[in-house]
């Protein structure tokens, strides 16, 4: 009895979606006789569409997941364990975050070539907690105070190794900050602060990133 009921009602269901694949002329006819729109079909299209539907939600909803996440960082970060045996700040007040204002300092030693010539240069800075990140001429990013404590100079600073800065330096550097205004870490419209008097590298550089932050402030 109730193989014979699913029997029809699957026979139904296939009467729905393949009349107009594979039945022949005469079965056709006899179908619109009976009544396509009869309930049966319309929860059957009701159905199809609902699926098609909310595959398409599901679809959207993942894409725009997707285009949400964090980018990986273009640029190189070297944590502070990676150059420097001294240990991270203690007792002192931490950073608050999002950081609005950022100092940009040059560090006035001559600009470095390569990977281990630049490692040689950070290393040679005299703490680790002087700046709380370097950016180097080959264009990584060093980790000094990082994220957790104020400078040396008591504010947050970020210092660009050498006083005439390579263009891969600012563009690492500003992909650096525009990293860590998506991770929350600096204020979109965080302002640059710079010791006058300047130089023309510097401001340069700042004009550059400036651009880049402008087109959301
Ligand atoms: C730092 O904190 C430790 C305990 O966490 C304390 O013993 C030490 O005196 C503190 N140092 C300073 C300079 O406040
Ligand atoms: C770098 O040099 C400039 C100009 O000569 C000076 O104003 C600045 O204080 C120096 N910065 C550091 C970190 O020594
Ligand atoms: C890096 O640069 C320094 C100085 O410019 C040079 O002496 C050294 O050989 C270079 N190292 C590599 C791996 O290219």
């Amino acid at each position: 009895m109730m193989d014979d009921s699913n029997d029809a009602g699957a026979r139904r269901w296939y009467d729905c979606c393949c009349i107009f694949d594979d039945s022949t002329e005469d079965e056709r006819t006899h179908l619109i006789d009976r009544g396509l729109d009869s309930i049966h079909c319309h929860r059957f299209w009701i159905f199809l569409l609902m699926a098609i539907f909310l595959t398409a939600v599901s679809l959207s909803t993942y894409l725009l997941v997707i285009q949400g996440e964090t980018p990986e960082p273009s640029f190189s970060y070297v944590p502070r364990t990676g150059w420097s045996s001294q240990p991270s700040c203690v007792n002192v007040s931490q950073l608050q975050l999002p950081v609005r204002e950022m100092f940009l300092l040059p560090t006035n030693t001559s600009h470095c070539r390569n990977e281990s010539d630049c490692l040689k240069a950070v290393r040679e800075l005299e703490t680790a907690d002087l700046y709380n990140f370097v950016v180097t001429s080959d264009g990584r990013v060093y980790e000094g105070a990082g994220w957790s404590c104020p400078s040396a100079f008591g504010a947050f600073t970020v210092s660009v190794l050498g006083t005439l800065l390579t263009d891969v330096q600012v563009d690492k550097l500003g992909a650096f900050l525009e990293f860590s205004v998506e991770r929350g870490w600096l204020e979109s419209c965080y302002e640059i602060l710079m010791e006058q008097p300047t130089t023309r590298y510097l401001s340069d550089a700042v004009l550059k990133l400036e651009e880049t932050r402008n087109t959301r402030c």
